[in-house]
């Protein structure tokens, strides 16, 4: 299967009425275990990095990584960059074979996030760009965030004068771990889905029970970002592995339990959120 573009991974969930799973990766053995849950499901897939995963490794190494492995996959993959914070960052996934973007001007005012986002999507030349208007809470590479809900016609302003192909909303939930149960605003994600008709996507997925995460789908959402979870998911299994083995020092060993533990979690995710069989 080639390396593909969003595009029509996200048109096809909204027309099919299942949600794309956006895994975050840190290492090679998040990204093997997403690509192989993705083939074990038959499920096209997102993989992405956040500007911090990128300043442990650059988007060189993921992007080498990803789009090699893709080629050889059974399903489409794609490779995203995750709340890209800068033009250049931008611009240096796009260079570097990223085959989406977000640009993430969220905490800017509101003509300077439209301002940075119309520079993006022309910058981008077609390929895909998701940018954000509201706030997602929570933690996310250290930064932490109040979460302040979209307004349904802004929303429709920001849309039609940026040119993006799918739009982030913030509608309650957090990046990171929930401290109680997260309440969405779901009226007023059928508000936006009413006003917007681009692919809707929800961040903060982690911790976000079930049955929300399907009324989200049913109302218009078609991709679902999950990070913590997965690293949750990877560091459980190494600890697990070392605990089991304190005397293991090759690391091969323990990683390859982090990675089993991540494939069998994006499995779960993948038929939750419906793009199981999809592929
Ligand atoms: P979680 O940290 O809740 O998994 O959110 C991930 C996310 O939205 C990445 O953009």
């Amino acid at each position: 299967m080639p390396f593909v573009t969003t595009g029509d991974m996200m048109k096809n969930a909204q027309a099919g009425g299942y949600a794309i799973g956006a895994f975050n990766a840190e290492n090679l053995e998040m990204v093997q275990a997403i690509i192989a849950a993705a083939e074990a499901e038959n499920a096209p897939v997102m993989i992405q990095t956040t500007p911090g995963t990128l300043k442990y490794a650059g988007p060189k190494c993921f992007a080498g990584l990803v789009s090699r492995l893709a080629r050889d996959a059974k399903v489409p993959v794609a490779l995203h960059l995750d709340h890209g914070n800068s033009y250049e960052l931008a611009e240096e996934c796009a260079r570097e074979g990223y085959t989406s973007l977000m640009i993430d001007g969220s905490k800017l005012p509101y003509e300077e996030n439209i301002a940075i986002t119309r520079r993006v999507v022309a910058m981008a030349c077609g390929l895909p760009v998701e940018a954000e208007l509201g706030t997602v809470g929570g933690k996310e590479d250290g930064m932490v965030a109040k979460p302040q809900y979209t307004d349904p016609d802004e929303a429709a302003d920001f849309v039609s004068r940026t040119g993006i192909s799918s739009f982030a909303v913030a509608i309650g939930t957090a990046h990171g771990v929930y401290k109680g149960e997260p309440k969405l605003d779901l009226e007023r994600l059928s508000e936006v889905r009413a006003k917007v008709d681009i692919p809707l996507v929800l961040h903060g997925t982690s911790g976000v029970p079930e049955d929300q995460v399907r009324e989200c789908i049913r109302r218009g959402i078609c991709k679902v970002n999950y990070a913590t979870d997965l690293r949750i998911a990877f560091t459980a299994g190494v600890k697990k592995a070392i605990a089991e083995q304190p005397d293991a020092f090759d690391p091969k060993k323990y990683l390859a339990a982090g990675r089993k533990a991540v494939e069998e979690r994006v499995r779960e995710l993948i038929r939750l959120l419906g793009s199981n069989g999809k592929a």
